[in-house]
């Protein structure tokens, strides 16, 4: 017994990515995303896009993630399900970054059931701390098209240019300064670490080790994928 339910036949695939800041959920998620036909979710860009945008959700989450906490249930989960009722999501969602408190995959447990769906794996990508920090100082993202990079494990082809759009305005985030991310580690320990158990309990999680390099780690991630949407 899995303690799910069983999905609809047409059901979308529901993958979850599981880990710290900075263990590589977002650079997965793309190259997912662009393989399977899936959609990345990611609720740090979701809430990103909103405090960019100055809505009311934005203006209450900013001095959070700024401070490097978590946003409250209530805000995360209401622009997820905004979000998820869009119609390009009909394959399948790759969660970036969501769940992250017991309440909020509680809540996804009862959004799937509601539409006979159901969390197909919660992959954990499991990283040593002390790496992370490095991971997310060297990091930038392309402006234009959100493709991620970083300055040793990652550069751009040629400097200063986006690979995959040709975009020339790179960003750097503004909770990736080492105070915050320790910050950003802690919450991930303390909410959301728990959430590992939480989805082994019922058999529906994979662990891969994401210390290996990008192109290892997403061999592993695919060959998870490739079960999953089968
Ligand atoms: P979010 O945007 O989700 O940030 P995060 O969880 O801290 O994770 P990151 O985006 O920093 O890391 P990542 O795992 O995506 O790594 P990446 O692929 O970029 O959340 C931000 C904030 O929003 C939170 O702090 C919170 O305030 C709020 N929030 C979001 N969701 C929430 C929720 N559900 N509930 C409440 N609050 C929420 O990789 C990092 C770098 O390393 C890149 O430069 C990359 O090129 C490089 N890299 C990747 N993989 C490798 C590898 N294998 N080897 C070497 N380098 C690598
Ligand atoms: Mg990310
Ligand atoms: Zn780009």
């Amino acid at each position: 017994m899995d303690g799910q339910t069983h999905p609809a036949p047409d059901a979308p695939a529901v993958v979850i990515l599981l880990g710290p800041p900075g263990a590589g959920k977002g650079t997965q998620a793309r190259l997912l995303e662009k393989r399977f036909g899936l959609v990345q979710l990611s609720t740090g860009d979701l809430l990103r896009d909103a405090v960019a945008r100055g809505t009311e959700a934005g203006q209450a989450a900013k001095a959070v993630m700024d401070a490097g906490g978590l946003v409250s249930d209530e805000i995360v989960l209401a622009i997820l399900t905004d979000r998820l009722g869009q119609p390009d999501v009909t394959r399948g969602v790759i969660l970036d970054g969501f769940p992250r408190t017991t309440g909020q995959a509680r809540a996804l447990d009862d959004l799937l059931t509601a539409r006979a769906a159901r969390v197909d794996t919660a992959i954990s990508l499991e990283v040593d701390d002390a790496a992370m920090v490095d991971r997310i100082s060297g990091r930038f993202t392309c402006k234009d098209c959100g493709e991620g990079y970083h300055d040793r494990f990652k550069p751009t082809k040629a400097e200063g240019v986006c690979d995959a759009c040709g975009g020339t305005e790179m960003v750097r985030r503004a909770d990736d300064r080492p105070e915050t991310v320790a910050a950003r580690l802690e919450a991930y320990h303390a909410q959301t670490a728990p959430l590992v158990a939480y989805y082994e309990a019922r058999g529906a999680l994979d662990r891969v080790d994401a210390m290996q390099d990008i192109a290892e780690v997403s061999r592993q991630m695919a060959r998870i994928a490739e079960r999953v949407t089968a």
